[in-house]
């Protein structure tokens, strides 16, 4: 009777810190998995690039043709486009702001092209924008830890494209509509 009761209670308790283990590391998948970077969001990237390939012919915001002068941790100078629908309203759904970065002022000095679009219920706490940083031949680049830099950039972190685009004019994540 006590032998049974002992190896029933070890049982329980074996099975209790198996579904305790087991639950702890879902919980320390779930809160591993960053909300940018996965194959998805690369692949969504590499979507929006070949919907964006023509950008340089399209317009830039009013009085913001040509290069303009970046602040960190853009580059030194700047080229805006806007797609027909950023051009008549940036905050409109489908709406995409693509933004050169030059490290000099000259079109040979072309580094990144960051790029954002408005998409409805993507990522309603955080403005709807998708996030990417692309280099000059349209690859999705990475931060130094190895991780793509599409999807929500850095949500719920201190540093980032999220975090810094917070404290754009008017909580829509948007600098170039703020004066
Ligand atoms: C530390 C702050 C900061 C971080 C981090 C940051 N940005 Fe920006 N971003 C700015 C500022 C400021 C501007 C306005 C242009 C300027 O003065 O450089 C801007 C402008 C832009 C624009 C043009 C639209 C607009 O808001 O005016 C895009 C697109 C953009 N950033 C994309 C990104 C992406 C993608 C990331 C992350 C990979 C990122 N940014 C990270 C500060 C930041």
């Amino acid at each position: 009777m006590r032998k049974t009761s002992i190896a029933a209670s070890l049982a329980l308790l074996t099975v209790l810190s198996v579904s305790v283990s087991s639950c702890m590391s879902n919980r320390k998948k779930g809160m591993m998995k960053p909300p940018f970077g996965s194959p998805k969001d690369v692949a969504q990237a590499n979507d929006l690039w070949s919907r964006i390939s023509g950008y340089r012919t399209w317009q830039s915001p009013a009085g913001m043709s040509g290069f303009q002068k970046g602040r960190s941790p853009h580059g030194k100078y700047l080229k805006y486009y806007l797609n027909s629908i950023a051009a008549r309203d940036p905050l409109a759904p489908g709406a995409i702001v693509v933004k050169e970065n030059y490290m000099g002022k000259s079109d040979s000095m072309l580094g990144p092209v960051t790029a954002m679009e408005k998409i409805p219920g993507y990522d309603p706490a955080d403005g709807d924008w998708f996030w990417v940083k692309f280099n000059p031949r349209g690859e999705v680049m990475k931060n130094p830890m190895g991780m793509s830099l599409a999807g929500k950039v850095a949500k719920g972190m201190k540093k980032g494209c999220i975090a810094c685009h917070a404290n754009a004019g008017g909580g829509d994540f948007l600098f170039v509509n703020d004066e």
